[in-house]
């Protein structure tokens, strides 16, 4: 499988042709990365100031905006609160925009997820093997639980010296699954609903958010598996965008500095392949309902 599939939009309010939606929910439902090579986020002159690591408080990997407009994780000045925070939204908008733009039938269910800034370098971050991104895997969070839900996400790489993101993309989902799950030991029971009494979780963790959480954390681990498996380079040059089901697309970020992100929450039942979302994947392989 090829891991990318180029589509050539120039702007965010573009209205795709109708064969190239049709390309879109076929690669990102197969698991492919959408890349628009020439889509670019542009900042204005004032907002230059912005590129920056120092505006990150170092607590969390990454400065984010939640869709009530909050920001998190910042050490600024009120001046760059208000540059950072409308630079953001516009992004937000942006993206919501192309996205409700390229796949209409998403549209409905799309929900604005949170917003992120990642203005560190990543080549020679030091973490630990579980939160390490330069490690390949899927998204799963323990503090979020999607209960078969989605995860879409948009990048666009805003570097201002021409500095690519590298990344590997792996192996198809469904590959990866067959070798790790065997793997994976769920929680006991009893232990979601904990979580959630105690206020760990945003809602009831799933059988599907136990064995997502445990493919994330058990292919990071597995030296073996991180050094045998495909990898697929690709570096996304500065002023391009990446759209992808980081649930579904095994990838790793090794080197870059300077990115947006947009995450989507987003229904199973508006894909055009219900079928081929992760949850599905793990049914047929578990026999088991996991949400
Ligand atoms: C990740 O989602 O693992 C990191 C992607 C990036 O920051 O480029
Ligand atoms: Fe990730």
């Amino acid at each position: 499988m090829e891991p990318l599939t180029s589509l050539p939009l120039t702007e965010w309010a573009q209205a795709p042709s109708p064969p190239e939606r049709q390309q879109a929910i076929g690669a990102l439902e197969n698991g492919q990365v959408l890349f628009f090579p020439q889509l670019s986020f542009v900042l204005r002159e004032e907002e230059k100031v912005l590129l920056s690591p120092s505006l990150s408080n170092g607590r969390a990997k990454n400065i984010s905006l939640d869709p009530s407009g909050k920001l998190k994780h910042i050490d600024v000045t009120p001046g760059q609160h208000r540059l950072l925070q409308a630079m953001m939204e516009r992004f937000a908008r942006n993206s919501v925009t192309l996205v409700s733009n390229l796949i209409p039938g998403y549209a409905a269910k799309l929900e604005r997820a949170r917003t992120s800034y990642r203005p560190a370098e990543i080549a020679g971050r030091k973490y630990s093997a579980v939160k390490d991104d330069t490690r390949l895997h899927v998204d799963a969070f323990p503090t979020r639980p999607m209960r078969g839900r989605r995860i879409l996400r948009l990048f666009t790489n805003i570097n201002p010296d021409g500095k690519p993101r590298l990344w590997h993309v792996g192996e198809p989902f469904e590959d990866m699954a067959s070798k790790i799950l065997p793997k994976v030991r769920e929680p006991i029971a009893l232990t979601p609903l904990l979580l959630a009494a105690v206020g760990a979780t945003r809602g009831v963790r799933s059988s599907y958010d136990n064995l997502m959480l445990g493919l994330h954390d058990t292919a990071k681990l597995d030296e073996n598996y991180q050094r045998n498996t495909v990898h697929n380079e690709i570096a996304f040059p500065a002023g391009s965008t990446w759209l992808c089901f980081t649930d579904q697309v095994m990838h790793a970020a090794l080197a870059g500095q300077f990115v947006l992100e947009q995450t989507f929450h987003l229904d199973i039942d508006v894909l055009a392949e219900p079928a081929r979302a992760p949850i599905k994947v793990l049914e047929r392989m578990t026999g088991r309902v996991l949400a």
